[in-house]
């Protein structure tokens, strides 16, 4: 089923954008003001596995308004994606040939995720006293052919990235399409499960204890990868995001 969506506000601007029925599907009756349920399940999913994976997740009208804004975003704003922090960064076109653009809230559409994101940090904070401290997310542009190799996003230790979570931002996205998120229960796990990064699903998962990677698509795959952070602060400096 293909429904379209015409001549939808959203700022300033008008979008057209066609929409499946899987992408809007159990959305009836709810609202972007409230994701309680929405959180509530999450939540419940991470305590009882360290996972979550949520189909129809991010609020429709925030999905479209993200996905209208990486429309508009120009190929020059994003970088090629590196390994590490700071000092460390290195790019690595054999683990990872993505291309990214961290998002600091300078667009509307950037302040209005980073609202949301908020939203879910203060919610699991409170359920599950994870002590979430921050939360740092970038746009994330795969093309044909491109891949993450199998990795995990923080290591056990050094651990400041607690909670990962990948939005996708793909509409009409099919399992022909390819390029999935393939989420491995641990080391030894080599079948994993798979996520088809369309529009609005969510996943969530612990990042010292889930290995994962991105397999090549047949089409250019978007999505914003996130970190929720506990704080790494050293002599009262707190640490910053990046
Ligand atoms: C990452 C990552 C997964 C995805 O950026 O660390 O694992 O599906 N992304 O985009
Ligand atoms: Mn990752």
């Amino acid at each position: 089923m293909s429904i379209s969506i015409s001549e939808l506000a959203l700022g300033n601007g008008v979008l057209s954008l066609p929409v499946s029925g899987q992408e809007i599907a159990g959305r009836e009756g709810s609202s972007c003001e409230d994701s309680s349920l929405l959180f509530e399940s999450m939540a419940e999913d991470l305590q009882n596995q360290g996972y979550s994976i949520k189909p129809a997740a991010l609020p429709l009208a925030l999905s479209i308004q993200l996905q209208a804004h990486l429309q508009a975003m120009q190929a020059a704003q994003f970088s090629q994606a590196g390994i590490g922090r700071g000092d460390e960064l290195t790019v690595s076109q054999f683990v990872r040939k993505d291309e990214i653009c961290w998002i600091n809230g300078e667009s509307e559409a950037g302040r209005a995720w980073l609202a949301w994101a908020e939203q879910l940090r203060q919610f699991l904070n409170r359920q599950l006293y994870l002590g979430l401290f921050s939360f740092e997310s970038h746009f994330a542009h795969y093309r044909p052919g491109d891949f993450y190799k199998r990795h995990v996003d923080a290591f056990k230790g050094e651990a400041n990235r607690v909670l990962s979570m990948v939005t996708y931002l793909n509409p009409g996205w099919t399992q022909d399409d390819a390029g999935e998120l393939v989420l491995y229960q641990n080391d030894h796990d080599q079948q994993g499960i798979k996520v088809t990064p369309l529009l609005g699903t969510i996943a969530l998962f612990l990042s010292e204890d889930f290995p994962h990677e991105v397999l090549p698509a047949l089409r250019d795959r978007y999505s914003i990868a996130g970190w929720f952070r506990v704080n790494a602060s050293i002599n009262g400096r707190v640490d910053p995001p990046r």
